[in-house]
């Protein structure tokens, strides 16, 4: 028999590496690789069998998908995440910045789940009290809502055998881990928190999940990296990851898939914090466009895409005089290297320069979009600001900027224009490529086929 195996990991990037080194070889970090058992991961006689069921094989035609039945949230928003439902045995990572309202959202969706199946939720982090607090403001419990409660089942407990244990006995098809950052497992000796707890914890978990056919909701806060727990250690063991985001400072939170096995990724959620939870919002162009009064230079709305659904977000631009000598390019919510590449592409093909204005770009809401379907609505914001020429109200953007100055076709054209006609807006311009063959929607289409075509049409 070979001799216990144990491996160097690295705290900060997770990095793997037999020997033990001062410096991890691939992030740098000093001082952050520590001993993790390789053995205590994989008890004997299971290796190989994550599903925990039988390891025989089988032909996959014999395998029928439609006997597994998604358990529905109960909140509409948070389905559509997940692609539908709740699959059983899943394992749901939810991230975010703390205060975000990660427990409040799992303590409401666990009171609608309550109403037709049993939930455990574990806390590691709050007491009983605290939990039954914030159930009682969120009216889980209280006159209305008995019978739920008592099948919201609670436990406050940081050993991971203990939760097993004790998931083991309570036989829930739903468990909620508030976080996983807050339990800890015998098999090692470091503090809850590191990364080979959290990895070896959310191993325990998830293969508890798979052999049960549980869903199990994992919380994970956000480091100050910005990365989930322990550096992505745990987003490989699970089969969705959640990132809950949204300013502090505004209401409106978004859940959005960044993994998905069961359902599409970029799919977003959106929701409302208010003194009693969270609200689901259904119609969130209509919320990210509540803008008042005149039409104003430097505004656009951009008709994208989040997932499956369009969304019209407002792009705002500021150009001004630049007093330095590397005139400032800064994006809210957009990618700046892409800013960069579209003004030069705007002065290349059309001549107009920015080279000694400064540009600021944000999307208002806090969304944030990553496609390049924005290419247009960034340039024709920043036009109208350089201009001081406001491209009035009626008007909705999107399509792709290519380095050759042509305006190519996004994806899901015809939803864009069907919502921007949804919302009420008269004219929608967009890629020559993307002219729908049969014009049903109720708005003007402007196609466009170059960008000073475009600049024209706008000036
Ligand atoms: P919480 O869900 O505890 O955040 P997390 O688990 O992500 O750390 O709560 C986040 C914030 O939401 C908290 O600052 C208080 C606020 N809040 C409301 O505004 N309304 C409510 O009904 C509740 C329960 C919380
Ligand atoms: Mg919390």
């Amino acid at each position: 028999m070979s001799r216990a195996k144990s491996i160097y990991v690295c705290n900060e990037c997770g990095t793997q590496s037999p020997k033990w080194a001062g410096q991890c070889p691939a992030c740098g970090a000093w001082n952050a690789m520590t001993e993790t058992a390789l053995e205590a991961s994989v008890p004997r006689g299971r290796r190989g069998s994550i599903a925990g069921a039988s390891a025989a094989a089988q032909s996959l035609g014999s395998i029928a998908p439609e006997n597994i039945v998604r358990l529905g949230t109960g909140v509409a928003e948070l389905d559509r995440v997940l692609g539908g439902g709740l699959v059983p045995g899943s394992v749901v990572l939810i991230g975010g910045d703390p205060g975000i309202g990660k427990s409040t959202l799992l303590t409401q969706t666990m009171a609608e789940i309550g109403r037709s199946a049993r939930v455990l939720y574990v806390s590691g982090e709050e007491s009983a009290d605290q939990i039954a607090l914030r159930a009682q403001r969120l009216g889980v419990i209280g006159p209305n809502a008995s019978d739920v409660a008592e099948r919201l089942r609670l436990l406050t407990e940081n050993r991971v055998e203990d939760v097993i244990a004790s998931a083991r006995a309570e036989r829930p098809q739903v468990i909620v881990l508030d976080s996983i950052q807050t339990v800890y497992t015998d098999t090692l000796q470091s503090a809850p928190g590191s990364v080979a707890q959290v990895r070896e914890s959310a191993a325990q978990l998830v293969r508890y999940a798979k052999s049960t056919g549980t869903a199990l909701f994992l919380v994970g806060h956000v480091t100050k990296e910005g990365t989930l727990a322990g550096p992505r250690v745990l987003e490989h063991m699970v089969d969705a990851v959640l990132y809950f985001e949204g300013d502090t400072g505004s209401q409106f939170r978004i859940v959005r898939a960044i993994k998905n096995r069961f359902g599409a990724v970029n799919e977003i959620g959106v929701f409302v914090m208010t003194d009693a939870g969270l609200r689901e919002v259904s119609n969130p162009s209509a919320m990210f466009l509540s803008r008042q009064g005149d039409a104003i230079p430097g505004s656009v709305v951009l008709a994208t895409q989040e997932g499956t659904r369009p969304l019209l977000v407002e792009v705002q631009a500021l150009v001004d005089t630049s007093h330095l000598a590397n005139p400032r390019r800064v994006c809210v919510g957009l990618d700046g290297n892409r800013l960069a590449m579209l003004l030069a592409v705007l002065h290349r093909h059309t001549g107009v320069a920015t080279y000694d204005q400064d540009v600021f770009v944000n999307v208002v809401g806090g969304v944030r979009v990553q496609e390049t379907a924005a290419d247009l609505a960034i340039i024709a914001a920043t036009y109208s600001s350089l201009r001081n020429r406001p491209l009035g109200k009626d008007l909705v953007v999107f399509g792709e900027v290519g380095l050759a100055g042509e305006v190519r076709p996004v994806a899901r054209g015809q939803e864009r224009i069907r919502e921007a006609a949804k919302l009420g807006f008269k004219r929608v311009m967009l890629p020559a490529a993307n002219l729908p063959k049969k014009d049903d929607a109720d708005v003007t289409l402007i196609p466009v086929r170059r960008l000073n075509e475009a600049l024209e049409l706008l000036a």
